[in-house]
């Protein structure tokens, strides 16, 4: 007789290790030195002298022994390989758009459509641009503009799409700049927002607007699984469904797609264009034969499109999927209790604590995202990103403001770190959180004249 059991608690990993990284043990004095020779830019270290990197979940997720077994599949010619067609079928099979051109990863997708739709006097709205988005829409002399609803931009709403575009917010802008917007954008999930989702519903009324006005509907869809695993887990009805017909549904709003495969795909490097209208896909392959590669390879290799077809299924399971979501979550809701101030809820990939609330005595102009991003490194070297006043603050002018808000984004590489390295990172925090009232704020000593954040130098202002 089989006993009915409740079930267990503990979600675990949903694999086994197969080959290991050795992670190079240091001390805070060692990196004390790190921090200085690399001018307290977290951009500029080793990364063999971090411990533990939440830089970026893009690209520095592990692939399975079946994303590697397909990479020995690679076939490296030229022109119609067949290794693009197992890409494009395994993109058509979730994304059925009729035209799929690869690239070598999301932000020569974005530099590519936009060259084509952009310009000066149009305007592109999306629910959040990332910078690689935002900085290609305004290379072409065209304005991004960020239309996520209110509950989006605050941090303690704990509406459960808070990645969902303002609706009303995207109708005013049709209705009177219609004739300027080549597309409208939507990122899911919202990234620069916090990793939030977009609900099916609110992608209905997007594409319904579009419908009204005549415009086309593009995704940014590099967090497309989790924003799908989100909509199974939140919204009404869509509790008992398959992940990939969520996927499908999402798809089938829009009218094409830009990807970095670098994200939910499991790719370490790719990406794609992904579109329905044959006169654009045609303009959109003539810019990808400039500087990408031929349209059946577009700037990767053979052995990469194999690796992301394969890496595609993957990203859709169910148990990758539940491990993923709650593995972020139990960080997430782990510093909560510590008391780090952080967005609510969880999002997909990442942690984001709200550093100006945690160190209230930092002006923004000392940064301090950049401040707590530090002390995670001096402390634990745990590598994080600041999200705030030096990625943001500076105006083309020269001037300077405090961001919106001062974040630190602790990003979740795929599949790469176990719960005992989420432990650490956490008890690093607590740390942390006990002697947040003294840490230092900096100064930037040097600086580029865009994207500062990559190349800046600090000096910490002692007290
Ligand atoms: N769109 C979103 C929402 C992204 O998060 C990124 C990259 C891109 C586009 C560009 O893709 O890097 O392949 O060119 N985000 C990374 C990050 C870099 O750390 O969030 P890419």
């Amino acid at each position: 007789m089989i006993m009915k059991l409740p079930a267990f608690r503990t979600v675990f990993e949903p694999f086994r290790i197969h080959s290991v990284e050795p992670i190079k043990m240091t001390t805070p004095a060692d990196r004390k030195a790190r921090l200085a020779t690399a001018s307290y830019n977290l951009f500029q270290l080793r990364s063999e002298d971090v411990l533990i990197d939440l830089l970026t979940d893009s690209g520095t997720g592990a692939m399975s022994r079946d994303q590697w077994a397909a990479i020995q599949r690679g076939d490296e010619s030229y022109a119609g390989s067949p290794s693009y067609f197992v890409f494009r079928d395994a993109v058509r099979d979730l994304f059925d758009f009729e035209h799929v051109i690869p690239v070598h990863q999301g932000r020569a997708a974005e530099r590519i459509l936009f060259s084509v739709l952009g310009g000066p006097g149009k305007v592109v709205p999306n629910n959040t641009h990332f910078d690689t988005t935002r900085a290609n829409v305004e290379a072409t002399g065209a304005a991004a503009v960020d239309l996520v609803i209110a509950e989006g931009r605050d941090p303690a709403s704990l509406h459960p799409f808070k990645g969902n575009m303002d609706l009303a917010a995207l109708e005013a802008l049709l209705t009177e700049r219609g004739a300027d917007v080549p597309c409208v954008f939507v990122t899911i999930t919202n990234n620069s927002g916090g990793g939030q989702p977009v609900s099916l519903e609110n992608l209905r009324g997007v594409r319904e607007l579009c419908d009204r006005h005549g415009k086309l509907l593009f995704l940014d869809a590099c967090r497309f699984a989790e924003n799908a695993w989100f909509i199974r887990e939140r919204e009404g009805g869509q509790g008992e469904r398959d992940v990939v017909d969520i996927v499908r549904d999402i798809a089938g709003l829009a009218d094409g797609m830009t990807m970095s495969a670098k994200k939910d795909p499991m790719g370490n490097i790719g990406g794609w264009l992904a579109l329905d209208d044959p006169d654009l896909a045609q303009e959109c392959r003539n810019m990808l034969v400039l500087t990408e590669g031929f349209p059946t390879y577009g700037g990767l290799a053979g052995r990469d499109l194999e690796a992301v077809a394969q890496g595609l299924s993957e990203a859709v399971e169910h148990d990758y999927l539940r491990y993923r979501i709650v593995s972020t979550a139990y960080l997430g809701e782990a510093l909560q209790k510590i008391g780090m101030p952080v967005i609510s809820p969880i999002g997909g990939h990442a942690v984001y604590v709200d550093a100006r609330a945690l160190l209230p005595n930092i002006d923004p102009l000392h940064y301090p995202g950049q401040a707590l991003a530090v002390a995670l490194y001096e402390l634990g070297g745990v590598r994080s990103c600041e999200i705030g006043t030096v990625m943001f603050g500076r105006r083309p002018d020269g001037g300077e403001v405090p961001a919106a808000m001062d974040l630190v984004r602790l990003a979740i590489p795929r599949r790469t770190y176990t719960q005992s390295h989420f432990d650490y990172v956490i008890e690093v925090c607590e740390r942390l959180v006990e002697r947040a009232h003294l840490l230092p704020g900096y100064r930037i000593t040097q600086e580029p004249k865009a994207l500062r954040h990559f190349t800046a130098q600090f000096e910490p202002i002692t007290r």
